[in-house]
């Protein structure tokens, strides 16, 4: 189980390192089809749906706060609140059910639809 889950990790950071500027085409059409979510539309819904409240995120207006962990280069993390390998199926999963991840956890069940929650995950990933 736990070399499943540091190979799931590894892979991840492959993923990335072996992808260029986040600025590019291809490095943002790659983040769209691995999340099937629009990171345009995501940063708009971080914000629709109070993530700022608690998060710092980079590009974000007003996302400063430090109540739960700063988001900065999401996409090089390795783990989803040291639980899960950061892939863009576990992390829509944890940004629409986080107490389902971690029943003590702090972060909220905000109602977070799926597609929101993909476009929301293409704007983290969008994150070096
Ligand atoms: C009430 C405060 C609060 C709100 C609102 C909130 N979060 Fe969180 N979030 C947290 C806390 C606290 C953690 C740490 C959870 C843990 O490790 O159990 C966390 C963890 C996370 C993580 C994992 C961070 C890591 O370092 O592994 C992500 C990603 C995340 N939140 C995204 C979001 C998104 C996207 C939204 C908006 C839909 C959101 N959060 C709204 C408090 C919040």
């Amino acid at each position: 189980m736990r070399s499943a889950l540091l190979l799931a990790a590894a892979s991840v950071i492959v993923v990335f390192t072996t992808s260029c500027d986040p600025a590019k085409p291809s490095y943002l059409s790659q983040v769209k089809r691995m999340t099937g979510g629009d990171p345009k539309l995501g940063r708009l819904k971080i914000r629709n749906y109070g993530c700022h409240a608690c998060h710092t995120i980079p590009g974000v207006t007003g996302a400063h706060a430090l109540v739960g962990p700063p988001l900065v280069h999401w996409s090089r993390r390795v783990f989803i609140a040291g639980e899960l390998p950061n892939t863009a199926e576990n992390l829509t999963k944890w940004i629409q059910h986080p107490p389902q991840v971690e029943p003590k956890t702090a972060m909220p069940d905000m109602g977070v639809t799926e597609q929101d929650s993909r476009d929301i995950a293409a704007y983290l990933y969008t994150l070096r």
